[in-house]
């Protein structure tokens, strides 16, 4: 029998705190929704006192989470840890997790404590913590650049005061893989009540180590790992969940270890978090990259045809990657439509199954070839703009080499149409021109970035635009899928001032 690696994801914690992923509320409870799907042992779903609008979300994603436990981040201190405790109550297996850092750099120049003051406060959180759960995680931030005497010292005494999971972080990214398996091996052998506690670690990548640094922990005695989809998370990101689960399953032979979770179900979480961010996936990402299956030179080819496994070491399938299928047109049916959103891990409200289903059949007038890639891309924008205010009805653009682009745009404002016009240096510029003289407050809005992916492949692809905005100091992101890549503009542009008009407490909060 194999022993069990519990898999914590921190996606929507660290993953969110990276710069530009902020995600919304409704965001944040698809993304849980889809990690309870993939089978995590704990999702960390904020932190809960840095802002009213991380609160709410905590809370309801514990209120809906049934088969994870889920965790909120608190620093040492009773207010923290009481307001984590009012997000996750309604949980099923709420999880405080509260933290402090224990490296000299840390207390010295962030914290401001001597290491006994630190071990005083670490003993108190926990002890708060205990008063609302038995379920209580502690991390020793900068752990990778702690002594080592503190360090045992202070784990020693964080078990005492009844944490059940003590987290290892390497914050900033810093150790290489036989360094950090051996403070975990040190940890094992030198704390003496280390058996009432999981041991776990939480590895960053600045190096690039930050998988091979959780590898090396689980064989020096980790039993739960803290990662994200695609590695998102501060700086350089986190370690990847997908590459952690994956070389757990495909090593099972050296590393007699296993996780719960449902591999199938990668895919759909990766992309998932690349839409909701607007961060793509590097195509040579390990697992989930578009070429990460993909085999180029005539060689391998040959290889493959002969037998998958001269080159693959890991099926497709096995990380839910069905091939991107030619999929229904225009005259499937109703039946059809819903069992493929189904099959694709969408659960939708019969409303919202119409909606895609009438923009899927407009769709197949003008596009040859219809894939998942297409289906996908339809879902995910109707629930980025289910909530908007502003609702694109028509768009006229005149650009070229001679004239003056111009544009003429009408939208509905909770339900009145408005119309207006503008003109610019091209077609999207005079579009937005157009949209800023109708929303009010859009003109001192900033563009920050301004991104447009083809879905699929073919000259009738679909269009994908991301824009990043900023207005006093808020930065939000819109998006627009369309076939005309000047409607997807314009959608994303107003998806944006959506978000921005909405109350400044929905925004995230970070450590
Ligand atoms: O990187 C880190 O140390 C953290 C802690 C808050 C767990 O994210
Ligand atoms: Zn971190």
């Amino acid at each position: 029998m194999s022993e069990k690696v519990f898999i914590f994801d921190t996606t929507l914690r660290d993953g969110e705190q990276s710069p530009g992923a902020s995600m919304t509320p409704d965001e944040k409870l698809r993304v849980a929704l889809q990690l309870e799907r993939l089978k995590v042992d704990v999702i960390e779903a904020g932190f809960p006192i840095s802002s009213p609008g991380n609160f709410e979300s905590v809370r309801n994603i514990a209120r809906s989470i049934r088969d994870c436990s889920v965790a909120g981040l608190a620093r040492a201190r009773d207010a923290d840890i009481d307001r984590a405790w009012e997000a996750l109550r309604e949980g099923a297996n709420p999880r405080i997790h509260l933290f402090i850092a224990t490296s000299p750099i840390h207390m010295r120049h962030k914290l401001g404590m001597a290491p006994d003051q630190v071990v005083e406060a670490a003993v108190a959180g926990v002890r708060r913590a205990k008063r609302h759960t038995s379920n209580v995680e502690w991390s020793a931030e900068d752990a990778g650049r702690s002594e080592m005497d503190f360090l045992c010292r202070i784990v020693e005494a964080v078990i005492e005061a009844g944490a059940t999971t003590v987290n290892i972080p390497d914050t900033v990214g810093y150790t290489l893989p036989h360094e950090f398996g051996e403070r975990i091996h040190q940890l094992m052998s030198r704390v003496p009540n280390i058996h009432r506690a999981v041991i776990s670690v939480h590895c960053h990548n600045d190096l690039g180590l930050a998988t091979a640094n959780s590898l090396a922990a689980v064989r020096n005695g980790a039993r739960q790992v803290e990662c994200t989809i695609n590695g998102l998370g501060e700086r350089a990101g986190n370690a990847a969940l997908e590459e952690v689960v994956m070389a757990l399953r495909t090593r099972r032979d050296i590393m007699p270890y296993h996780t719960d979770v449902i591999t199938e179900e990668i895919t759909t979480a990766s992309r998932l978090i690349s839409r909701i961010t607007g961060f793509p996936i590097q195509p040579n990402k390990a697992i989930v990259g578009a070429n990460a299956f993909a085999h180029e030179s005539g060689i391998h080819q040959d290889g493959m045809l002969k037998d998958a496994s001269t080159y693959e070491i890991m099926t497709p399938a096995s990380v839910g990657l069905a091939t991107n299928r030619l999929v229904l047109g225009k005259h499937s049916g109703r039946h059809a439509f819903a069992e493929r959103l189904r099959e694709l891990g969408y659960q939708l409200p019969e409303g919202q199954v119409e909606r895609i289903m009438q923009r899927f059949k407009d769709l197949a007038d003008k596009k040859k070839n219809l894939f998942d890639d297409d289906i996908r891309a339809l879902v995910d924008d109707e629930m980025v703009r289910e909530a908007d205010p502003y609702k694109l009805t028509r768009l006229h653009v005149a650009s070229g080499t001679e004239d003056t682009p111009v544009a003429a745009v009408e939208i509905q404002v909770n339900g009145h149409a408005q119309r207006g016009a503008g003109w610019g240096e091209g077609a999207i510029h005079a579009v937005f021109n157009a949209i800023v003289n109708l929303v009010p407050g859009a003109n001192e809005v900033r563009l920050q970035r301004y991104e447009v992916r083809a879905i699929t492949g073919g000259i009738d692809a679909q269009a994908d635009v991301i824009v990043n905005m900023e207005r006093d100091d808020r930065s939000v992101q819109g998006r627009g899928v369309d076939n005309d890549v000047v409607v997807a503009s314009a959608l994303a542009f107003l998806n944006a001032l959506a978000k921005l008009a909405r109350r400044p407490a929905e925004q995230r909060g970070g450590v």
